[in-house]
């Protein structure tokens, strides 16, 4: 039986999101109860008020994601849930409204990895064909994950310290723009040009890792330099110029995996493939090279349940399911 009809939570950090997928493809809701303006006033997510409002918002974010689906209990296959990584407070609400719904209604439980979620989003779009390659770039991963078949991730980059988004939201404060900054840049750069040439880290030779974080304090230094010197500063240039060296690296270094590894897709994933640039730069790159570049809409990049009760799909067919004992684990490995 491949129509399987999934209930599945994500709450990993300030998105509080319930959603029905059948199938591991159909998406019959998808309900996302956002904190953004709530966390906006502190400059950052504060993970006690992200707990605090994940269990004011998770009963009726549950209730109109079954309302939208249109199904009762007795329509649900299983319940899925993001087990990690994340905020741990946060999760430990998804994860034990989860084993609530699983235990009243006496369904098989599924933990998910919160990137597994953000690759399977892109199989709401399109089938998945193998060996294919996806770029995770969110706040808080920055990583080529290679796979050769449903549930096999095999990581071949991946950041050694900031991670893509992180390093966007940082540079966004140094230029006090407000939280979260990807977006903010993203919007700044677009009238703005490369006009300080900021490093492009590539590290060794064949390395398919990352380094964002001397880019990030270059551009903080100049910054405080112009500061000091009470120079005007050119928003949109810095964040062009920053976002430029971001995303030549992303873009130049996913295209050789991708060459090197044979894949017949890549596949973008995390909230920063909701960038402009990086989309326009991939599809220029991946133009005419036989590999097929999927990147999902903007609503599938973000954090959401969807993804979770996509990716849960697999494991259900495998037989991969947890005992009301499942833990949040915020430093879960893939
Ligand atoms: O996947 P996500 O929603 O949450 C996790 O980190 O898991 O990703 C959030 C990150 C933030 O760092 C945010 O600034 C970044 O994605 N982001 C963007 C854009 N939209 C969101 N970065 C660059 N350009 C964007 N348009
Ligand atoms: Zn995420």
């Amino acid at each position: 039986e491949h129509n399987e009809i999934i209930l599945a939570i994500e709450t990993s950090c300030d998105e509080t999101a319930a959603a029905v997928v059948q199938g591991g493809t159909e998406l019959l809701s998808n309900v996302v109860a956002t904190q953004m303006d709530i966390h906006q006033k502190f400059g950052g997510v504060v993970p006690e008020v992200a707990s605090r409002h994940h269990i004011e918002q998770m009963t009726a974010v549950l209730e109109q994601a079954m309302d939208e689906a249109d199904v009762t209990f007795d329509d649900i296959d299983a319940v899925a849930v993001t087990q990690g990584p994340g905020l741990v407070g946060a999760l430990l609400v998804g994860v034990n409204a989860a084993k609530a719904v699983a235990y009243a209604h006496d369904l098989p439980l599924i933990g998910v990895h919160h990137i597994a979620g953000h690759i399977y989003a892109n199989r709401l779009q399109q089938p998945f064909e193998f060996p294919l390659l996806s770029l995770v770039v969110s706040g808080g991963h920055t990583e080529l994950i290679y796979m050769n078949e449903h549930g096999d991730y095999q990581l071949i980059g991946e950041t050694r310290d900031d991670a893509a988004g992180e390093a966007y939201d940082k540079v966004a404060k140094a230029l006090e723009l407000p939280y979260p900054g990807g977006p903010q840049i993203d919007q700044l750069a677009q009238s703005g040009e490369d006009t300080y040439q900021f490093p492009r880290s590539y590290l060794e030779e064949g390395s398919y890792d990352f380094s964002f974080s001397g880019l990030k304090t270059a551009v903080i230094n100049k910054l405080h330099q112009k500061r000091q010197k009470n120079e005007p500063i050119d928003r949109e240039n810095v964040a062009a110029s920053f976002q430029a060296s971001v995303i030549d690296v992303l873009v130049n270094k996913t295209y050789q995996a991708a060459l090197e590894h044979n894949v017949k897709q890549l596949i973008v994933a995390g909230g920063v493939s909701a960038n402009q640039s990086l989309r326009a730069r991939l599809q220029e790159k991946f133009e005419g090279s036989g590999i097929e570049l999927y990147i999902p809409p903007l609503y599938l990049c973000t954090d959401n349940a969807a993804m979770i009760g996509a990716a849960a799909s697999i494991q259900y067919h495998q037989g991969d399911f947890a005992g009301l004992d499942l833990n949040a684990n915020p430093g879960l490995m893939m």
